[in-house]
């Protein structure tokens, strides 16, 4: 499959609906915006991961169960491997790249809350989201707003920590 990508800005970039089976996607992701040729049936973690390059969102069960694939679209979490990457044409994404300079990753390294890491970007995007609305939430306010975020190695008393203590 192919993809065009570019700056939605770059007028001098190729028309992506020329690509074939492709239509055009536009979208704002990490603050910057993109257009890109995509075929319907793609979904947001392959159109992110393969087509964007953005390979910090993480896809395990890839069926809507676990929590790895989250990112916010328009600020809410959202499990992009079983959203149509088309649904968010003109919506502002944000992955884990997006979040590099974001204080819950300095939390999340002070409390050591991880083992493998799989599920840390998607654990990352979802507790962004709550702190943004919610800037000192409950721990019962976190278990809530993180229950869609499975964690096999059993990292959550450390998540919680991170979400607790995230402005320390
Ligand atoms: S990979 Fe999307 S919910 Fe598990
Ligand atoms: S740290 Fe391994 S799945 Fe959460």
């Amino acid at each position: 499959m192919t993809a065009e990508v570019a700056p939605h800005s770059n007028g001098a970039a190729p028309d992506p609906n020329d690509a074939p089976g492709a239509d055009a996607i536009r979208l704002t992701l990490n603050g910057q915006r993109y257009e890109v040729a995509a075929p319907v049936g793609r979904t947001l973690a392959e159109l992110l991961r393969n087509d964007l390059g953005f390979t910090g969102t993480k896809v395990a069960c890839g069926e809507g169960h676990c929590g790895a694939c989250t990112v916010q679209v328009d600020g809410r979490p959202t499990l992009s491997c079983i959203t149509l990457a088309h649904t968010v044409d003109g919506a502002e994404v944000t992955t884990i790249e997006g979040l590099r300079d974001h204080a819950m990753v300095d939390a999340f390294v002070r409390c050591d809350a991880l083992q493998c890491g799989f599920c840390t970007p998607g654990q990352i995007v979802s507790a962004t989201a709550l702190v943004a609305g919610n800037p000192q939430p409950s721990r019962e306010e976190i278990r809530h707003a993180m229950a869609g975020n499975i964690c096999r190695c059993g990292a959550y008393p450390k998540i919680e920590e991170a979400i607790l203590t995230w402005r320390a």
